[in-house]
């Protein structure tokens, strides 16, 4: 079977190109590198031993897209390219709208115009907003709270109405709660461009000496120690969620949505411990304000992911903290520089 991965140079798409690989399944590559770069697919096709195919290429020209349609004759796309930082996506939400609308628009007319009708789509626990019971369940109400969330949201519809058009088309929705850490190798893991917007790669840069000290943002919510509450999932656990889901895609059409986690919320004092030990750094940081639109706490019922597609997570906080870690000092600076290995 032959996956187009957009999105496929990230870090859950690097990550999931290994795990597809690693499964014999054909794989392309569709990225415009805008926050990503060639050496994380090097490294997939090192930790691998095998090939995948690529195209440097942007969902924003439909002509780059059908390229690769009219190339490869593709069985089932999983999407992840588009932008996904909360608080650019308030400052600049006409970007966000057109980078993630308009390149998932067109990818979804050139898959219809191909005849390709398997699509995976990366969705967020953000669509839960602020939730008012836990854990959280797959019905829980919808909403959106910033533009790159009702970016998500407004995708979901769209698939959901692209099915009630055309009932040939499978369709998978998978909420992602926290992906961090990296593939056990080191070799790839998450690499942001300037400072980290999220927990595990700011506490990593500390831990490395590449940022002085973290900011804990709040330490008065309703939670047992008034810090932050998530659902942290090793982006490797996630990424095999993708591979399980395609079986499904396969077998019966439909629109079908899967909460991916663990089901364990840890609060960011419980994080920065295991990540002292688990890196045997101290953290430095300082407790400041709330940081707006945040939320208390978050985490996942994945119980109908284990039920439909026998997926359940095996990595511990232990092994998140570990290999965030292996990942971040063998590569300080991420992908622009060689590993000290090398
Ligand atoms: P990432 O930024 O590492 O990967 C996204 C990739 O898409 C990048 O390689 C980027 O270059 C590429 N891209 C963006 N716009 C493109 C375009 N117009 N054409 C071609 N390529 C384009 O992000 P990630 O963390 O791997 O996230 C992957 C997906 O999962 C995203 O859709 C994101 O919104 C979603 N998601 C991520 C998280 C998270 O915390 N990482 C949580 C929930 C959902
Ligand atoms: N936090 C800090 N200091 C930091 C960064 C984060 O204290 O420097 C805290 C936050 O306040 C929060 C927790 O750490 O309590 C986790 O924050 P992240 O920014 O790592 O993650 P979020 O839960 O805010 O959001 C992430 C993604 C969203 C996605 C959501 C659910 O950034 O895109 O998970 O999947 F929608």
């Amino acid at each position: 079977m032959k996956i187009l991965v957009t999105g496929g140079a990230g870090y859950i798409g690097s990550h999931t190109c290994v795990e597809l690989l690693k499964k014999n399944y054909d794989v392309v590559v569709l990225d415009n590198f805008s926050n990503s770069c060639e050496e994380s697919l090097n490294r997939v096709q090192n930790i691998t031993r095998k090939k995948l195919s690529f195209y440097e290429a942007d969902l924003l020209k439909p002509s780059d897209i059908h390229q690769v349609f009219k190339d490869h004759k593709i069985d089932a796309v999983i999407h992840f390219a588009g932008l996904k930082a909360v608080g650019e996506s308030v400052t600049i939400p006409l970007k966000y709208y057109h980078n993630n609308l308009t390149g998932t628009f067109n990818l979804l007319s050139a898959m219809d115009q191909f005849n390709v009708k398997n699509l995976v789509f990366s969705s967020s626990a953000t669509v839960y907003g602020d939730p008012t019971t836990l854990p959280i369940t797959e019905e829980f109400p919808l909403c959106a709270t910033n533009p790159y969330g009702r970016t998500k949201l407004i995708i979901e519809e769209v698939l959901q109405d692209l099915y009630q058009s055309d009932k040939s088309w499978s369709i998978a929705l998978l909420r992602y709660f926290n992906p961090v850490g990296a593939h056990e190798s080191g070799q790839i893991g998450e690499d942001p461009q300037g400072l980290p917007n999220n927990l595990m790669p700011y506490i990593s840069q500390v831990a490395v000496g590449l940022l002085p000290r973290l900011s804990v943002f709040g330490s008065d919510y309703n939670t047992p120690d008034g810090t932050g509450v998530r659902d942290y999932i090793h982006v490797t656990d996630l990424a095999l969620g993708h591979i399980l889901t395609l079986p499904k895609l396969t077998s019966k059409p439909g629109v079908a949505t899967y909460n991916l986690g663990t089901g364990n919320g840890f609060s960011v004092l419980e994080i920065i411990k295991e990540f002292e030990k688990a890196s045997n750094q101290k953290i430095s940081y300082q407790i400041t304000d709330r940081r707006p639109g945040d939320i208390a706490t978050c985490f996942a019922d994945s119980s109908k992911a284990k039920k439909e597609l026998g997926w359940e997570t095996t990595k511990s906080l232990e092994d998140m903290c570990k290999d965030t870690w292996n990942w971040q000092k063998n590569n300080p600076e991420g992908y622009r520089k060689h590993s000290k290995e090398d």
